[in-house]
This record gives C-alpha cells, structure tokens and sequence, in this order.
C-alpha cells in the first residue's frame, strides 16, 4: 500500500467559531487557535480541518461565503491567517480549509450582479429558470422549495437554505474561477481541502417533478439532488487543474455515493484522497432525514454497516472515519442513547468515552476527531427553541409542530439530534463561561462545563483526553504504522451483539485486534492477548478473555 502523509495523519475538525475567543467578542477566532496550537499537539493531531472562516453573513455559520479570498473580520485577518498556517507547520500539524463549492451566499458579489443584471456573465454562475410555477417540487435540506422567486416568473435554485444558492457547474467560466480560489489557498500555504456538500454540484432529477413524500407536496432533495450522472467530469477536471503533481489531500463530504461506486471517488484515479462515509453516523435518522422520525437502530445494525463502510472503502481506495463533526449529535450520547453517562457519573463516563476512543482510533482510514470528543463533551440541555442558533434545528422543530407533533416532545428531538450539540463553546476550564470568552458567547455554554473541561483533563492523567493521547500516540508508532495505519481490517464475528470486535492486520502477519463492549454488562469474549497495548482498565489484565461493562482495548495477537 503506497504510504502518503494524509493515511498517517490524525485529524481534528476544528469548530472557529467555539474554539477560543481572543478578543471578547463571544466569538472564537484565528488567534485563539494560534494561541491553542500547543494544546493540539500535545494531543498528538497532525492535521487541523479549520471550518469555514470567509466573510459571510453568517445565515448558516460561513457555509454561506460572500468572499472566497478574504478572512471575516469576526475571525481576523489574513495576517492571523499567514500566522496560523505558518505556527501550526513549525509546529507539525498540516492545516486544511473547508471548502463551500456547491452554493454561495447570496450576498456573494457574483450572486448580487446576477440579480441585478440578467445580461451580466454571473447570471450564468447560478441556476436561473423563467416559469410561472416554481420549475419542480424538490425539498431543500433546510425546508421549503429549493427554488426561491427572485423576481416574478424568474426562479434560483438552492439545495440548502434560500440565502444559499447554487452555483451553475455546467458554467466554464465558473469553473475557471472555482479552480483559481482552490490555487489561491494552495499558494497560501494550506495541505488541501473539505469539499462541502460536493455531491451536488451537478444538477439532475431535482430539475424536474417527482412523486411527494410529504404532505407538503416535495420530494427530498438528498435522494435527487446528490451524484448525478455526469458529476466525475467536474470532479476529476478539477482535480487534474489544482491537485494533480502537489502533495496535498482533499475530503469530500459526499453523500448519495453507492458503495459499488467508491472506486471512481477514492480508487487509483480517483477524484479525491478520501470521503466520509454516513451511514454509521446517520444510523439515527430514516430516509429523508427527519429527526422526530429517529430511527430505531440496534448494535448488530450498528456493526453491520461499520463493517459493511470498512470492508467497502479498503476494497477500492482510503476513507476518513469519525464518530463526531460539528453536524452531529455528541458520539456518547448517539451511541449509548438513554444509558449514555452524564458528566456527574464520572467513572461511567470515561468508560463509555473511551470505548467509542478505542473503536475509532482501532478502524482503518483518516482518523477525524472533532472538538470537545477528547474531553468526552455530551449534548447540551436546550431549554427552549429560542436557545437554538442553527437553522436546520429551527427548520425541524417547525416540521415537527407541522406533523402535529406536541412541543414538548418537538423539543426534545431537536435536543437530541440538533446540530448545536457539538457546537457549544469549547470548554477550556470550569470557570465563567468555560474560559472560553470574556464576553457573551455566542451559544449557549454546556452547563456540565465543570466537570468536563480541557485544565482538569490536562491535569489528571487518568483523564480520557490523555488516554486520547497515548492511542494517538500508539497510531503514530513506527512500530505500529503498518498495523493500525496501513493494515487490513476484518470483522471478529462475537455472538453478542454488544461487542465490536476486528482485526488489523499487517502484510507480514503482525496482528492488532481491537475489542469493544458497549454494553454495561460482563461479556465472556474468549480473548488472548499475547501483549495490550491499551485498554480502558487501564493496567487491569484481560482476565480469562472476560471484557467489563464498556471495557475496550487494542491488543497484540
Ligand atoms: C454541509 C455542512 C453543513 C452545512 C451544509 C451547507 O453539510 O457540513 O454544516 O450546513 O453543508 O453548506
Ligand atoms: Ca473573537
């Protein structure tokens, strides 16, 4: 297997806007990830995925870009940018930028000179149609049509939200101004990129009508909107424009892509380094991905399509694998459901943190951990709808009202599966505001701040955040590279359902199995471990092949 720097890397999507605030605005920005630096590598992270920090009006936290070359001042400059990527590389830890190039903002000069003037060239840079209706029923992912009338009888299309619309692909020139910003920020000095939403550049089925399904007579744009034919040769010209002959990697959010079609997107000649993969994460959710519709899901399920994802991407190319990004619920809550621990049950609390620690840091692909999973951060207690700042939360809560669903229990699916769950201001300590500003943060501060927090994790180390560190550590091993980076994975098929069990292994033989329990009760596994090289009983033998309630560990064979 070719090695490459971005297989090695261990990365950590970093959320700007709740990271550290500098400046007491109530807004992390570029200098506290600077001034943070040391407290990531000492972690062991190599790679930072840096969320969107362009000039945008904020409608859904910069993934609405008004300037793709420019640093909203809320975050900084480009000076503090300049700083950042040259801190980070003195530092060893590449930085990569999210990228938003299915949409822009509306208030993007392009979008506003499209409106203004239908003749100018930008008109063709977006997806304008002449209709009395609105031209089909898709549903964007944030409610409502995907088509918005921008003026009578003239509609622009937008998969996400009405401020979000989307950019014309099929326009060359369009293209062209797409490569020059990648270019740019190459330049710059970033290792790569998260492409946004990028399976639904290319426009198909959701042009036209589709059967409803839902009262409201649309029809989800996910299954219509995402990897339509014709998608690869925009994928692959861009890469052969900006990313062939450099050494830097790219991640695409790319949903709607069949496991038999993998290969086109992360094979040999693939169009990009590695994707992530949903179907684990999304385990929660029904087609349609309404979330008063959670799904109910079991562990054999849940190792089913873990496996499944695994087998499938090792098959045709490199994945990227997470259990958190700032779109998700938090893991432990996800995972363990109603037995997930609260902050106060400390010693349940780590157990259950770490399994899931162990589970990821043991799968095969770029390892992507996200703010706050270090600590073991839970959901964050919204007490009303009006505590919400995300859009989609407020969108879903409405929907849920719509399907006559009573408020409180509305409340508490959007509690469980909102998106501000994970993005709640890092907490840095357990002290006002969790050290995270001096000002007014911007979002609610999780309460339980107090008891999870980075000064005490740092400080106590039994804490799962330096339990993080050694498998960071053991994953960036030499000795272990071709093992738990480079080795194959195959599932340990274990009666109980409970227990997720697979074995890494290296083109000489050498073994790692990886044993998880998320159950709360003893089961016998039947495991001999030649040495444990982790094991959340920290230092306690695996005795006769028993795994505790939440035991996990990564063993030598
Ligand atoms: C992606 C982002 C999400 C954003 C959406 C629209 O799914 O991860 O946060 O809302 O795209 O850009
Ligand atoms: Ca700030």
């Amino acid at each position: 297997m070719e090695r490459k720097w971005w297989k090695e890397a261990i990365g950590y999507e970093l959320y700007l806007k709740s990271f550290k605030d500098t400046n007491e605005d109530g807004i992390g920005d570029l200098r506290g990830i600077i001034e943070k630096l040391p407290y990531l590598k000492e972690l062991g992270i190599s790679l930072l995925w840096i969320c969107p920090f362009y000039p945008s009006p904020m409608r859904d936290n910069g993934y609405d870009v008004a300037d793709y070359y420019g640093i909203d001042p809320r975050y900084g400059t480009m000076k503090d940018m300049e700083e950042l990527l040259s801190k980070a590389k003195e530092a060893e830890i590449r930085v990569i930028i999210d990228m938003v190039l299915n949409h822009t903002s509306d208030q993007h000069p392009w979008f506003q000179e499209a409106l203004k003037n239908p003749d100018s060239k930008y008109r063709q840079y977006y997806i304008f149609r002449d209709s009395k209706e609105r031209p089909s029923n898709a549903r964007s992912c944030f409610g409502g049509s995907v088509w918005e009338e921008a003026e009578e009888g003239v509609w622009y299309y937008h998969t996400f939200a009405k401020e979000q619309p989307d950019l014309n692909w099929e326009c060359p020139l369009l293209r062209a101004e797409i490569h020059k910003i990648l270019k740019f920020w190459l330049e710059k000095g970033v290792s790569g990129f998260r492409l946004d939403a990028i399976t639904y550049i290319k426009k198909g089925a959701s042009l036209a009508m589709a059967e409803p399904d839902g009262p409201d007579g649309l029809h989800d744009v996910g299954s219509l909107g995402q990897n339509q034919p014709g998608i690869g040769e925009f994928l692959k010209e861009m890469r052969q424009v900006c990313l062939d002959g450099t050494d830097a990697m790219t991640v695409a959010e790319a949903p709607g892509v069949p496991y038999e079609e993998l290969g086109e997107f992360i094979g040999e000649d693939g169009y990009f380094s590695m994707v992530f993969d949903f179907s684990y994460a999304d385990i929660d959710l029904l087609p349609g991905g309404n979330w008063y519709n959670q799904a109910p899901w079991t562990f054999k399920e849940l190792k089913e399509l873990i496996f499944k994802s695994q087998c499938s991407v090792q098959k045709q190319g490199w994945g990227a694998v997470y259990l958190e990004n700032h779109d998700q619920s938090r893991s432990l809550n996800k995972y363990f459901r109603e037995k997930a621990a609260a902050a106060e049950e400390k010693e349940k609390h780590f157990l259950q943190a770490s399994a899931l620690a162990v589970l990821l840091m043991g799968l095969r692909g770029t390892v992507f951990l996200y703010q706050g999973e270090e600590l073991g951060m839970v959901n964050c207690p919204f007490s009303s709808v009006d505590e919400f700042d995300d859009l989609n939360t407020k969108d879903q809560y409405q929907r849920a009202l719509q399907a006559d669903i009573e408020p409180e229990k509305a409340l508490k699916y959007v509690n469980d599966r909102s998106r501000d769950n994970s993005r709640t201001p890092f907490p840095w300590s357990g002290e006002k505001n969790a050290g995270f500003t001096q000002g007014v943060p911007w979002l609610k501060v999780n309460p339980d701040h107090t008891l999870i927090n980075a000064r005490q994790q740092s400080e106590d180390m039994q804490s799962l955040y330096h339990f993080y560190q050694k498998l960071i550590a053991l994953r960036k091993d030499p000795a272990y590279l071709d093992v738990l980076v480079y080795g194959k994975i195959e599932e340990i098929p274990v009666e109980n359902e409970g227990v997720i069990a697979f074995c890494r292994t290296a083109p000489d033989g050498k073994e790692i199995q990886i044993w998880v329990n998320m159950t709360e009760e003893k089961v016998s596994a039947g495991i001999h471990a030649r040495e444990v090289l982790a094991d959340n009983y920290q230092g306690t033998e695996i005795e006769n092949g028993i795994l505790m309630p939440y035991q996990a560990c990564m063993i030598l064979v």
